[in-house]
């Protein structure tokens, strides 16, 4: 099966021989994947809605991979036994409902190696919530697609102290493997947030002046960490 760029750097983020619960799998495209190139053992590709899960049956039956791939309906970690998997990929998603699956599911994330994880938005809520939780952040991706880039993130059981806020923002790592497409996430950030900067300076609410600070400062942080990349800023 080939996949799309964003689901090979989340395929790419897992460990040889695993055992993966793919949370919220819709086409089971990451699990089909894993176990026809052998780098996972089992897989349990889980939804919590039925269409998505039939669609994932269909694909499974199709490649005939029943036998390793088994498919679950319902909520997050619920599906899944205490020590049943070593790596749980939580991908495409809002990075709040990934981190409240997270939060739901210490049960089973006792016995859990790894998190292999793709929030659609919200990406500092879901940093946050590990390097606190007792996670520390080991690896971090990005992926292209059009005009879009994804952040993949992966994290193991460790303690790490993020004091600066900012690499909640930007994943430290991206920053230190300096890698080819964080000028274009860059941009994209650098983007949103002069159109925020732009909505506050009309603004006349309380708070607001604090708010429109805290963006400028972060802005001056993004700007700093494109000159390091080599690229000038708009
Ligand atoms: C946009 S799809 C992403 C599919 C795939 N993981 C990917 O990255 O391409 C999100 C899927 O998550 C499922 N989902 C949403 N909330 C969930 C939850 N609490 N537990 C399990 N699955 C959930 C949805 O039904 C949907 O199929």
């Amino acid at each position: 099966m080939r996949l799309s760029p964003r689901l090979t750097a989340i395929a790419g983020m897992v460990r040889q021989g695993s055992r993966v619960a793919d949370i919220g799998t819709d086409h089971a495209y990451i699990p089909v994947f894993l176990i026809e190139t052998n780098k996972a053992q089992r897989a349990v590709a889980s939804d919590i809605n039925i269409g998505p899960l039939s669609k994932a049956r269909e694909v499974i039956r199709q490649r005939r991979l029943e036998e390793r791939i088994d498919t679950r309906l319902g909520n997050g970690l619920d599906v899944i036994e205490s020590g049943e998997v070593d790596t749980v990929i939580l991908a495409g998603m809002g990075g709040m409902l990934i981190r409240d699956i997270l939060k739901a599911g210490q049960r089973v994330l006792e016995g859990v190696e790894r998190l292999v994880l793709q929030p659609m938005n919200a990406q500092e809520i879901v940093r946050e919530w590990l390097v606190h939780n007792g996670y520390a952040i080991v690896d971090e991706d990005l992926a292209r697609e059009g005009d879009k880039i994804y952040q993949i993130i992966a994290a193991q059981p460790g303690s790490q102290q993020i004091d600066d806020p900012f690499y909640f923002e930007i994943g430290k790592l991206l920053i230190e493997k300096k890698h080819p497409l964080l000028p274009h996430l860059l941009n994209k950030k650098l983007k949103e947030y002069n159109s925020i900067i732009t909505g506050l300076q009309g603004a006349t609410k309380a708070g607001t002046a604090r708010r429109l600070e805290e963006y400028k400062l972060k802005r001056g942080r993004l700007q700093g960490v494109m000159e390091q990349c080599g690229r000038k800023h708009t």
